[in-house]
């Protein structure tokens, strides 16, 4: 264990009690000897690279490529992907695909290629395979945009997983993004990235990593394209990138390198290429759509960690409610469970939830419950009684359940990889609903075991069923939280069958986003950690996770009356908007900050309600296209490379930008803007891009552009819908959509699409229609005329 891990452990154990500091100790003793006995000894390796090409077969979609040592599958799918497998690795199985594997695209055959070596051309991509096994994705116009040089396997003289390595070279102009959720990117800096989701014990900053979501998914933006390479495999590992230098015409440039290294699992890797809606499209059709949250999750939540009774949320929700600020939602944490027990209630405290549910549910308040997967180990509680009777707890490889510490105390913990225990632990959900609960927080569930030395987690050794196969935590452990999401998913869809499942998983794998979203974790409070939310939400996003947020205000200490409030605006705009703070944190209320504070989040939280429409037709699109709510400003136009470096503004859907403050005692700010013509949504002042402005950015708001042309659905005055259209540039038209949801259920309603166009002296708007166009269904508001 190294000092940083130390460090680790003991916050994790310090913040957790003297008892648990104990019970920690023992546990980690307890897994330092089930490894030792429960892994395979590491002997003697031997290196083996693939050797030259010998023979190939062809395939649908491709084929199989043999080599001197190994061989080589290559398919292109219908969708456009292209995936390769050395070993005899397919696609499946695979925790991160959606269904089955996509069907091959039967246009695209291996062909040979010069030198000895082979390619498959398709509509999208080219795969170009050399005689010694690189591996290279050209664009159809045959730019390189990924070289993927022989791997390197070492393997154990008597058997078991292997070690294996693979290098990759991108254009020198690329950049990297992904890898899960990172506290220091979007961008990813030059650096060793480790691929083991982990609970950093205590509030983290943008130096912390890993963190609870790790993924080896890794999306490069270059000239020549975007592409977004996924190594299927959950193992641990690391990934080394190094971005490229351009040798400034003189013909010297370097091309950017990445390097993983695995632990085992099979080595295979999916890459998609085009433009960064496309890649995201292909992503979501091989790994899911983004689970459709109900309406009020796009509102306001309040959480906290230590309401501690029903009183205090009543206080609370009278708060907002005496101000006329609006509230959607409030958290319950583990201090309303008895005894920090999952799926129970602390009735002395919480005596009448069901009523309380009842109440705020008629203010349209609705209430979510923490679930932590670790399940008190104590005869009489009945989900460990029952989760006994299943055989639902994860065993060590002599057979004996795994003890681990979390809150509660000593606990066990599901094993999520089997179908069975899935669907016991989908069941338990009925308690919750009784209880009045309409959302569901998933928390420690990288898996989080207290420890007092080593990882805070469950041995390397502890045998899950992965779907039948067999295995240990090696490669259990990344996917662990994604099977906890499935069966809260899966679960809900059961027991309330007309409503949209609302879950937001802490910890998670590629393909969480088909049963809910995330949220930052423990952020540190301070002006670092306002600004790594917004890269742990931008780079989620880019890996196919669209809903998620901060803890608004950082999950720790006291927030400058400045800092909470340019977190709250920030919020405002961020897919999850959640107050949410630790047990000894200060205070979170908007009107805990000083009257002037108060006035501010009071505009943030009526924009944001005015903005629920656009939300929700976002929402729609994410799950339609895979496309983030939140896009980096290169979203559109990747080829900007001043936008590529840009981490501190976003495009929200198409029609805004947003340039949050993130610095303390700022009034303005510069803006990177991409191309075409943008409005100051409060002055209406108008802005060409490309290129850099200064905006005013006083305490009250944070700047928010318009694109010139915008339709923007939004909530009218009278809680109607409404069409808040910025005017096009003179010549130009412009558009939106609209998807007008109906709040909740499995109704699929029709895409509005509305046009916006001079006529004239007048910006008007029409509604496209298969028979033509048609005058709009809602009021329109057209802003940004004086300007133009
Ligand atoms: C973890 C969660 C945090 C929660 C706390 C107590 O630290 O990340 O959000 O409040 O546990 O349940």
């Amino acid at each position: 264990m190294n000092g940083r891990d130390l460090v680790r452990s003991m916050k994790a154990v310090g913040s957790a009690g003297a008892t648990q500091g104990l019970r920690a100790v023992r546990a980690s003793w307890r897994m330092r000897r089930a490894d030792a006995v429960g892994l395979p000894p590491r002997g003697a390796e031997r290196a083996r690279v693939p050797g030259p090409v010998q023979s190939v077969q062809p395939g649908p979609g491709g084929g199989v490529i043999r080599f001197g040592r190994s061989e080589l599958r290559i398919m292109v799918a219908v969708n456009g992907a292209v995936f390769w497998g050395w070993d005899g690795a397919g696609p499946e199985p695979s925790h991160a695909l959606a269904e089955r594997c996509p069907e091959p695209d039967p246009r695209a055959v291996l062909e040979p290629d010069k030198d000895g070596g082979w390619r498959v051309v398709s509509e999208r991509a080219t795969v170009v395979v050399s005689r010694h096994g690189a591996i290279e994705v050209l664009t159809p116009g045959g730019v390189t945009v990924r070289r993927d040089l022989p791997p390197r396997w070492w393997e154990l003289a008597e058997g078991g997983p292997a070690r294996w390595m693979q290098r990759s070279e991108v254009p020198a102009d690329a950049r990297f993004f992904g890898l899960g959720g990172r506290a220091s990117g979007p961008r990813l800096r030059n650096g060793t990235y480790r691929l083991w989701n982990t609970d950093p014990g205590g509030a983290f900053g943008p130096g912390d990593d890993p963190l609870y979501i790790t993924m080896p998914v890794q999306l490069v933006v270059a000239d020549a394209a975007t592409h977004l390479a996924f190594h299927d495999t959950s193992w641990d590992g690391t990934v080394t990138l190094r971005e490229g230098e351009e040798g400034a015409g003189s013909g010297h440039d370097r091309a950017g390198a990445c390097e993983l290294r695995m632990t085992g699992g099979p080595l295979r890797c999916w890459v998609m290429v085009g433009t960064p809606a496309r890649v995201l499209l292909a992503w979501a059709s091989l790994t899911g759509a983004p689970a459709l949250p109900p309406a009020w999750a796009l509102g306001h939540h309040h959480a906290r960690w230590g309401f501690g009774s029903e009183q205090e949320v009543r206080r609370i929700v009278a708060g907002y409610q005496e101000r006329g600020l609006p509230l959607d939602a409030v958290h319950l944490d583990i201090d309303h469970y008895d005894g920090h027990r999952a799926f129970t209630v602390d009735h002395e405290r919480f005596p009448k939830l069901p009523q309380l549910a009842e109440e705020l549910g008629r203010d349209g308040i609705r209430l979510v419950s923490i679930v932590d997967p670790a399940v008190k180990a104590e005869p009489g509680n009945t989900v460990y009684d029952s989760g006994v009777a299943e055989d639902a707890f994860v065993r060590d490889a002599a057979g004996r359940p795994v003890r681990g510490v979390a809150w509660p105390g000593e606990v066990v913990f599901p094993d999520f990889t089997h179908a069975r225990v899935r669907e016991w632990w989908g069941r338990l959900y009925e308690e919750r609903l009784a209880q009045g609960f309409a959302g569901f927080w998933h928390d420690m569930n990288e898996p989080t075991s207290f420890a007092a030395f080593g990882e805070s987690t469950l041995p390397r050794s502890a045998r899950h069923d992965l779907e039948g196969r067999g295995g240990d935590h090696r490669e259990a452990h990344n996917v662990y939280a994604l099977g906890m999401a499935r069966a809260g998913y899966e679960g809900l869809r059961e027991l309330a069958p007309e409503e949209r499942p609302f879950v937001f998983s802490r910890s998670g794998w590629a393909g969480m986003q088909r049963y809910g979203g995330t949220w930052s974790g423990d952020i540190a409070t301070g002006w670092p950690g306002l600004r790594a939310s917004l890269s742990l939400v931008m780079g989620l996003g880019l890996c196919g996770v669209p809903y998620s947020g901060p803890d608004v205000g950082g999950f720790d200490g006291s927030p400058s009356p400045e800092l909470y409030l340019r977190w709250f605006q920030l919020g405002a705009y961020l897919p999850l908007f959640r107050t949410h703070a630790s047990l000894r944190a200060g205070r979170r209320e908007p009107w805990s900050f000083g009257p002037d504070v108060l006035e501010h989040a009071r505009v943030a939280l009526l924009e944001r309600r005015r903005l629920l429409p656009y939300f929700m037709t976002l929402a729609h699109l994410a799950r339609r296209t895979g496309a983030p709510y939140v896009r980096p400003l290169w979203w559109g136009a990747p080829e900007d490379r001043a936008l590529r470096d840009c981490e501190d503004a976003f495009l929200l859907g198409d029609c805004l930008l947003v340039a949050p403050v993130l610095d303390p005692g700022a009034d303005r700010r510069a803006v990177q803007l991409p191309r075409g013509r943008w409005y100051d949504t409060v002055t209406e002042r108008v802005y060409q891009g490309p290129g850099q402005i200064l905006v005013d950015a006083p305490l009250s708001r944070i700047p928010v552009l318009a694109r010139a042309g915008a339709v923007l659905p939004v909530r009218g005055e009278d809680g109607g819908l409404e069409l808040e259209v910025w005017a096009p540039a003179r010549g130009r038209t412009g558009g939106g959509l609209l998807v007008p949801d109906a709040g909740d259920g499995w109704g699929e309603p029709d895409i509005e699409r509305y046009t916006a166009r001079w006529r004239g002296r007048r910006v008007v708007v029409e509604r496209e229609g298969e028979d033509g166009v048609s005058a709009p269904p809602h009021p329109v508001r057209v802003r940004g005329v004086g300007e133009c």
